[in-house]
């Protein structure tokens, strides 16, 4: 086996649920690639650190093993022919771990399986700013990539041309301003920038985000995997 899924559930629910939901067990976002509820799975391309148990399929996982990443679902995340590799690593963080991770329940939505707010690191956030500065977007505005973009395909399959008519491309530096600006508004609500360290969640660090959740109510069901497992 990859690696081996360490479960934790410890039925003590003493701590306050700062949660939006009274989901308690392990859902999946809804979206094209996920799952109901999180599983092994044989083989993931990327968001390899979710193998052990991820609500993600594989085919999500071969859009973002490409370097730098281009068409993920519906959206060309190299608007404007300028995403270095640097900066596409960070996308793909954050991409595994919206896309796969199944610890991320306690701010879903329990009618429509939506996540929303999820405390992203300061840290995450400024580090992403800082290492795609210089790349570029075409979305308007404060940079909201899920309405400021076009989406999908045309009649033959092609990607569209994700610029929307007479939008200039902009850095990242001109169009988020900060980290802070950066996770507020490149993909509307579902995230929000968070300088409480011991609350937030790093997309890079998938223990880190184990430890948050039990954190808010221990009997929140977590895993993580351990890659040190033959
Ligand atoms: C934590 O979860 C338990 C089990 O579902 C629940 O009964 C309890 O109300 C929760 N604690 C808080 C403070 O929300
Ligand atoms: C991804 O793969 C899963 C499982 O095979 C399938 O159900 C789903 O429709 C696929 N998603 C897309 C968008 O092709
Ligand atoms: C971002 O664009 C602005 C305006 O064109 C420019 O002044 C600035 O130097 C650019 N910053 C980076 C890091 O490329």
């Amino acid at each position: 086996m990859f690696c081996k899924i360490t479960v934790v559930t410890i039925l003590l629910g003493l701590f306050a649920n700062h949660g939006r939901s009274a989901l308690m067990s392990p859902t999946c976002p809804r979206g094209d690639y996920q799952k109901e509820s999180p599983s092994g799975q044989e083989h993931l391309a990327a968001c390899k650190q979710y193998t052990c148990n991820s609500c993600c399929f594989e085919n999500i996982t071969t859009q973002l093993a490409i370097m730098p990443i281009q068409q993920v679902g519906k959206l060309n995340y190299n608007q404007c022919d300028k995403l270095t590799d640097a900066c596409s690593t960070q996308h793909t963080y954050l991409q595994c771990l919206y896309q796969c991770s199944p610890n991320l329940y306690p701010w879903m939505i329990e009618s429509t399986r939506k996540l929303i707010a999820i405390p992203l690191c300061a840290s995450f956030c400024d580090q992403w700013f800082m290492t795609c500065s210089a790349d570029m977007t075409c979305a308007p505005g404060e940079g909201n990539w899920k309405t400021g973009l076009n989406k999908g395909f045309d009649a033959s399959g092609n990607p569209v041309n994700p610029c929307k008519p007479g939008v200039m491309c902009r850095n990242y530096t001109e169009t988020y301003g900060s980290g802070e600006g950066l996770c507020n508004n490149i993909w509307g609500t579902l995230f929000k920038y968070s300088t409480d360290t011991k609350n937030c969640i790093d997309p890079s660090n998938p223990t880190h985000n184990s430890e948050v959740v039990k954190s808010i109510n221990s009997s929140y069901t977590t895993s993580i995997c351990s890659k040190t497992e033959g």
